[in-house]
């Protein structure tokens, strides 16, 4: 069982971040390209995998009965065949408009067998028998296998469209026994030994094959990051192979974790995504801007973009003392209160990436809380139109981020302490958003969120290009059995 999840899980790395149009409307914000680079570390991996799934191999027994001259009727039995190792020593990836082909060539493999021989003859009244064992080299052996993969409502499919396996040559080596008179007659099975090889294996394939398509079938829809947001992983069309890469689309936009979409805010994302195939990383993922929109709208419509707080590096800003001069008003009306700032973003952040970077901006209402006696009294309010720069990296196998602030611009909305001097407010605020907002922006942002990769894969060695309207992830794979999962639960909400 172990064996065959391990193969389910290499051969999906072709598969997983992927997609012909199903409905002519849906569309995929996140893409992921699988250069050349790529798919080979992918075959090599699959076919590293597939053997170590496969062996050791036990065939069906072989039973045959020879007439031999003078001898008489003689009947062979083999039993126990089981192919130990096989060994690849090339292989080749093909894509293209009618799927993936995999051809592992010259590859050997070593097996083991008991022989058992017994006969009667006119010469001698009784019956003769003997026994041994015999050692099997396989050479120049071709296992190939040829599948398309298809998006079925969501999922991919897989469909096997031919497999094989054959072999060239065997050498028997008969040991026990009077082996060396044996020898010749057991040589006679070659052929019968060489279809059950190659019956063997072809069926492992398809077998292997089934089990993945059914896994791919059985991958969630949806990936739960926390208990507010989910990334939809719907694949979105057919995967795109050309002869040098594979491309497959998600869905890629944020849900609420309760699944409730967000998706008809978006204008379509951009057709084709398709720009590195000779990439020299394995991987390029591009998450379109649309993505962060997402992530933003659904913690904005869960209510999260709201703080009230009361504790900033500047603490003279918590007190009207400390406002004695900026709003003389205040002072005057509540002296020597404490204060607390209530911030909400009131709506959903615009986040634009362009070839130099995030742009987001903020729209935000801060209201100022004088606790007076035991009573929380706003007293004014200023609407911020924030505008900041994040910059991405790729942390583990998430993708976070930091964000500055770039300028802002601020207004009064209302007040209950007079006419403000807003370019005496100006400095507050400032010190406000730099000291306490961004950086509580950034403690979240920090840790950001996973993409979606494969169980057991890493990213290794990531670039970040920023392009027109996306994000790009160039990066290498590492994988290892051993997963080390980040507990996507215990992630901080994106904002
Ligand atoms: C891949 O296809 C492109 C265009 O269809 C062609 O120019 C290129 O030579 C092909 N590459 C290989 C390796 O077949
Ligand atoms: C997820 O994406 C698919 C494909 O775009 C879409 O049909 C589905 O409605 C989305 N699910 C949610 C919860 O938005
Ligand atoms: C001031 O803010 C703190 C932190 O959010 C909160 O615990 C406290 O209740 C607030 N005080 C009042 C009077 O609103
Ligand atoms: C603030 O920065 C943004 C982005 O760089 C720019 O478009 C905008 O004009 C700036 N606004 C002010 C008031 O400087």
């Amino acid at each position: 069982m172990a064996k065959a999840i391990s193969f389910i899980v290499v051969f999906s790395f072709l598969l997983i971040p992927a997609s012909t149009l199903v409905e002519s409307n849906q569309e995929g914000y996140i893409s992921g390209v699988i250069s050349n680079k790529g798919l080979d570390f992918a075959k090599n991996l699959l076919i590293e995998k597939a053997i170590s799934s496969m062996v050791p191999l036990q065939l069906s027994d072989i039973e045959k009965s020879v007439k031999i001259p003078v001898i008489g009727k003689v009947l062979l039995g083999l039993s126990n065949i089981i192919i130990h190792s096989v060994d690849v020593a090339s292989s080749l990836v093909e894509t293209g408009d009618s799927g993936i082909s995999l051809v592992a060539s010259d590859a050997t493999a070593n097996m083991n067998m008991d022989w058992r021989y017994s006969y009667k003859t006119w010469l001698v009244p009784i019956a003769i028998s003997d026994h041994g064992t015999a050692t099997v080299q396989v050479q120049g052996m071709v296992i190939w296998l040829n599948a398309a993969i298809i998006n079925q409502e969501g999922t991919l499919k897989l469909l096997l469209l031919d497999c094989g396996c054959h072999v060239k040559d065997i050498s028997i080596k008969v040991n026990g026994g009077a082996s060396w008179l044996y020898q010749g007659i057991i040589d006679a099975f070659q052929g019968k030994i060489v279809s059950a090889i190659e019956d063997a294996i072809t069926k492992n394939i398809k077998e292997g094959i089934k089990k993945l398509d059914s896994k791919l079938q059985s991958l969630p829809k949806q990936m739960q990051v926390n208990g507010v947001v989910a990334l939809n992983v719907t694949f979105v069309e057919d995967p795109l192979l050309s002869n040098s890469s594979v491309e497959l689309k998600v869905n890629g936009l944020f849900n609420g974790a309760d699944g409730s979409s967000v998706s008809n805010y978006y204008v379509k994302g951009s057709q084709s995504f398709l720009s590195c195939t000779d990439s020299a990383k394995m991987v390029e993922i591009s998450l379109h801007q649309n993505v962060f929109k997402s992530a933003a709208l659904v913690y904005f419509n869960a209510n999260y973009m709201h703080w009230t707080v009361d504790k900033i590096p500047d603490q003279s800003l918590m007190n009207t003392d400390g406002w004695r001069y900026i709003i003389p008003e205040l002072y005057q009306q509540y002296p020597d209160d404490d204060i607390n700032f209530s911030i909400a973003v009131t709506s959903p952040p615009i986040i634009r990436v362009s070839d130099h970077d995030i742009g987001t901006t903020i729209y935000a209402d801060l209201v100022i809380e004088v606790l007076n006696s035991g009573e929380t009294v706003p007293v004014t309010c200023i609407s911020l139109v924030i505008s900041a720069s994040c910059s991405a990296e790729i942390y583990g196998n998430n993708l976070a981020g930091s964000i500055r602030l770039v300028n802002f611009t601020e207004n009064l909305k209302w007040s209950n302490i007079g006419n403000l001097q807003m370019h005496l407010v100006q400095a507050a605020m400032s010190t406000i958003l730099e000291t306490f907002f961004m950086p509580y922006l950034n403690s979240h942002l920090s840790t950001g969120f996973p993409l979606p990769l494969p169980h057991g894969f890493t990213l290794q060695n990531a670039d970040i290009v920023r392009l027109d309207s996306k994000v790009k992830v160039l990066s290498d794979l590492s994988f290892t059995d051993r997963y080390e999962s980040y507990n996507l639960n215990q992630l901080p909400i994106y904002w």
